[in-house]
């Protein structure tokens, strides 16, 4: 695993938009697996960026998500699928047939999320999988205590995660969704590589859990200790509490 601790949020984005774009010139055809939420938005902005100035097109490109609320409305602003056609659909030169989403509105949930783990399956794998953390060490919507080895399926919310993604949803958990739609331990362990962005004070126990800690279902994003190739950038707060922090390589882009 690479730590990297950059100064900011700002420095966050900006280095890891320096090493996916460095991926994505490299390998038009690139499969991306994007993750949601807000510490993706300031890379999503760098490749918005890369395409504008003409560096990278993602119009080769296929981007596999995360995960995906059940039971939202098609058009909901806070459908994952729609969230990312914001951020990336055109902007980046993606195109809407390439981007791969759960289908959270599907009357069979199990048999959308086998579709979805054949889908990631039929290209081996994303290429970089773009990952955030909860404050609980949830990667995707993979809460504590789940199988370390999970694929796609339905899961419930914790409390926890609906409570921090109340703010998307006028600020009240009510209007969270209870249920997702996400790919597992097991599935995110297919990608060739990951990226995992953190930043934030609250950000820092799930950290120091993943970087490490015991390998534990306690801490789900722990799993990534045993992949191949993670790196893992952080700014200081979401640093705070490594052990021998000065140990890790700090850049400052
Ligand atoms: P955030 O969410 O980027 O909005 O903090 C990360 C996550 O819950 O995976």
């Amino acid at each position: 695993m690479r730590v990297i601790i950059v100064p900011t949020r700002e420095a966050l984005g900006e280095l890891a938009g320096k090493l996916l774009i460095a991926r994505i010139a490299a390998n038009p055809r690139i499969v991306l697996g994007v993750a949601t939420g807000s510490t993706p938005e300031p890379l999503y902005a760098q490749l918005r960026k890369a395409y504008d100035d003409g560096t990278i097109s993602l119009e080769q490109a296929h981007a596999f998500a995360l995960d995906e609320y059940v039971g939202l409305a098609e058009d909901h602003p806070e459908g994952y699928r729609n969230v990312l056609r914001r951020e990336l659909v055109g902007s980046t030169g993606l195109k809407e047939e390439n981007l791969h989403t759960p289908n959270g509105h599907s009357d069979d949930p199990r048999a959308a999320a086998e579709e979805y783990e054949a889908a990631i399956a039929a290209f081996g794998g994303v290429d970089v999988q773009i990952l955030g953390i909860g404050a609980n060490g949830h990667i995707g919507f993979n809460e504590p205590y789940g199988s370390l080895n999970s694929r796609t399926r339905m899961a419930a919310l914790t409390e926890k995660t609906r409570a921090d993604n109340a703010r998307f949803f006028d600020n009240s958990i009510d209007n969270v969704p209870t249920h997702c739609l996400t790919q597992g331990l097991g599935t995110i362990a297919t990608s060739k590589s990951a990226l995992l962005l953190a930043n934030g004070k609250n950000k820092a126990e799930a950290v120091a859990a993943l970087v490490q800690g015991p390998v534990t279902a306690q801490w789900p994003a722990s799993v990534l200790q045993f992949h191949e190739d993670v790196t893992v950038i952080v700014d200081e707060d979401a640093a705070s509490l490594l052990e021998m922090s000065d140990l890790f390589e700090r850049v400052q882009p």
